[in-house]
């Protein structure tokens, strides 16, 4: 047996404490499948935690002092957040050491001098954590799906976003609860804005698309919409057209550039990703050679991340994790490698227009519509749910276009907006039929 490979685990949150257990608990079996045991040999913890016992395991305040440790062969990254995250990965490699960390936004916004820096210096960042929680899906990019060139990748990649969306589809849930919920069980981020605005998917899917598409993670500049303008009635009226409304990453290498976007999205509910329900995340990845792959699994939560995590360790373990796979893989983008503008989206659309109930009202947004080229696939007027504004009845227009180009809906909907009869704002849900894929 070779000497074990000495771990010091940065940040002892929930990730961090389910990494400990998971090591403890199936450590023997851990051992029998890698020449190298994984030895707990360090923890950086700022201060003690209620109910964790480090044992004879040295803790240190400094987390820096971690990655000086002589025994430390690896350093695990589980602090979250990107300022000290930073320093400590740099340290960590400068001083010749592993790195494993389940850190998108570090990844996403200083990932690639953190990778130059691993390959500079010949050792391994590994980060399957960061993306889809348990799901093995940067494994599956990079090695199951070598032989591949991807054209696209489509996901559920925010548990929290996917938990809230499904809880108020079924049991009409208000927003706030199930958000509450989702930071109890400890899904949601620090800041749970990141998962409702879409900026933790945003983080994923640029390091998916860097992986993907062979570029660099600067340059996969994701655009992000959040959920909060989805109410109750959305569930609905997309049932009735046979919906579902699911928070989509995609990805899409188009000839003029990369689709590269997050939002809620309306996905046919007969497909396996309008299935993936709760807190489970979903990537489906497109390849020239094997075609559509779907991969589903938790997203979120400490066991299932720290299975992530300890894939890393075992990787390691084995010598079989390497220095730097999203820059192995650049240059081979054809098309645009640069990320489109949302006004070149291309996609089908849901509108919600609340507009008075007079005659001709809805001839006018017909003419609107077709004034722009956009193709009307569904309409229904929904008296059942009309509201009384004084004397004047309202009535929701809910209507699912063929696809079309963002920026003529754009304009399609400030037109719409701007008809003396409608009030408020068009509430615009992009559609992804997959079919089109
Ligand atoms: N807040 C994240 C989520 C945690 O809800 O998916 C996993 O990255």
């Amino acid at each position: 047996m070779d000497k074990p490979l000495g771990i010091g685990i940065c940040g002892l949150g929930t990730v961090g404490q389910a990494v400990v257990r998971l090591l403890r608990e199936e450590g023997d079996i851990l051992a029998r499948r890698a020449p190298r045991a994984l030895k707990l040999a360090a923890f950086g913890l700022r201060r003690d935690k209620p109910g964790f016992d480090p044992g004879a395991v040295p803790v240190y305040r400094d987390m820096l002092a971690v990655a000086r440790d002589p025994n430390v062969d690896v350093v695990v990254e589980l602090m979250g957040g990107t300022d000290d995250a930073k320093a400590l990965v740099e340290l960590a490699l400068t001083e010749g050491k592993a790195v494993v960390t389940a850190n998108k936004a570090l990844l996403s916004e200083h990932g690639d001098a953190l990778f130059a820096l691993a390959t500079q210096q010949g050792v391994p960042l590994a980060y399957e954590a960061s993306v889809a929680g348990g799901i093995p899906i940067i494994k599956a990019l990079r090695e199951g799906l070598a032989g591949n060139r991807i054209e696209w990748v489509a996901g559920i990649i925010n548990g929290t976003s996917n938990f809230i969306l499904t809880e108020m589809a079924g049991a009409g849930r208000p927003f706030a609860d199930v958000l509450a919920e989702a930071q109890r069980l400890g899904y949601a981020e620090a800041d749970p804005t990141f998962d409702v605005e879409g900026i933790d998917a945003a983080h994923k899917l640029s390091l998916l698309a860097s992986l993907a598409f062979g570029v660099p993670i600067a340059s996969a500049k994701v655009f992000s919409e959040g959920l909060s303008r989805v109410t109750p009635d959305d569930f609905r009226y997309a049932e009735a057209f046979g919906y579902r409304i699911k928070p989509l990453a995609l990805a899409r290498r188009r000839n003029a550039g990369l689709e590269l976007r997050v939002h809620p999205a309306l996905v046919p509910e007969k497909t396996l990703f309008a299935q993936v329900q709760g807190v489970q995340n979903a990537v489906m990845i497109g390849g020239h050679a094997v075609g559509p792959t779907l991969y589903v699994g938790a997203g979120a939560g400490g066991d299932a991340t720290a299975s992530a995590v300890v894939a890393d360790l075992m990787d390691l373990a084995r010598g079989t994790q390497h220095a730097m796979p999203p820059l192995a893989y650049r240059k081979e983008a054809q098309g645009g490698e640069a990320a489109l503008p949302s006004t070149a989206f291309h996609s089908p659309a849901y509108l919600r227009i609340v507009a008075e109930d007079t005659p001709g009202v809805l001839a006018q947004v017909a003419t609107i519509l077709s004034s722009e080229g956009i193709n009307i696939e569904a309409l229904m007027q929904k008296a059942q749910d009309s509201t009384q504004e004084g004397e004047t009845t309202c009535v929701p227009i809910v209507l699912l276009t063929r696809a079309a180009d963002e920026a003529a809906i754009d304009r399609a909907i400030t037109a719409l907006e701007a008809l003396p009869a409608v009030r408020g704002a068009v509430l615009r849900l992009r559609v992804e039929p997959f079919a089109a894929s």
